[in-house]
């Protein structure tokens, strides 16, 4: 089977299984991760097949999407496993998605230059004007508060704290989106996070601006 094949069916898989996802990991997302993924992988010289396949499979691994981290890896060992791939590929593959996730400073860091592409192209959709949308999404699918001033910002958290300790959408940036821009690995992802982190700088400002005046009577 030519890679092109393995590709155009791998995606048909992860399209059926994320189409409807109202959590900010729909396919839309998985289109711009392969997207950068691959432009990533041009500057930075990392193989665009192992790059590709590992951005298409990786939130089927989510253990948000998945229900837990076990099944999520399993889902995709699954699928790597009936495909006509070399054994070392398959791995390469796994292994660069058991490493794309933040997990609040939890995760394992990435192991090849592929991982490490995929890890940054999928931090990156988290910034921007696309990390901002996102972010909502996933606050309010999860029925997160909008803000709570009153809630301390969390400056260090256990994975479970993490995932399901009180939290707002607001509280979100600074645990996470903000941080990420110092925890990228490619000098191109970096270069591509400064805009996009200066843009939530930007819109938090406003954010609070329009809070507080929003709370003078
Ligand atoms: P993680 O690496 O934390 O598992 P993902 O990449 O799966 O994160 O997150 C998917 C999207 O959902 C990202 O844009 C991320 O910022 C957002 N997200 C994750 N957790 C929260 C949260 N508690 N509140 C708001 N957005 C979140
Ligand atoms: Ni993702």
């Amino acid at each position: 089977m030519e890679k092109e094949t393995i590709i155009r069916k791998t995606e048909q898989y992860v399209k059926a299984r994320l189409e409807h996802d109202a959590s900010g990991h729909d396919w839309s997302h998985i289109e711009r991760v392969r997207r950068l993924g691959c432009w990533l992988a041009k500057q930075e010289g990392a193989d665009l097949f192992i790059v590709e396949m590992a951005a298409l499979l990786h939130d089927i691994a989510d253990e948000k999407m998945a229900g837990s981290e076990t099944n999520g890896m399993q889902a995709v060992q699954r699928w790597l496993w009936q495909l006509p791939l070399p054994t070392e590929e398959s791995e390469h593959i796994v292994s660069a998605i058991s490493t794309v996730s933040y997990k609040g400073g939890h995760g394992s860091p990435p192991q090849t230059l592929e991982a490490m592409v995929v890890q940054d192209a999928d931090r990156l959709d988290a910034l921007g004007a696309i990390g901002i949308a996102r972010a909502f999404m996933y606050a309010g699918n999860r029925g997160h508060l909008l803000y709570d001033p009153a809630l301390a910002v969390r400056e260090t958290m256990t994975k479970e704290e993490y995932r399901h300790g009180r939290s707002t959408a607001i509280h979100h940036f600074y645990e996470k989106l903000l941080k990420l821009k110092d925890l990228l690995n490619t000098e191109s992802a970096k270069k591509l996070a400064v805009d996009r982190h200066q843009f939530i700088e930007q819109f938090l400002r406003q954010f609070h601006r329009e809070w507080n005046e929003a709370s003078v009577d």
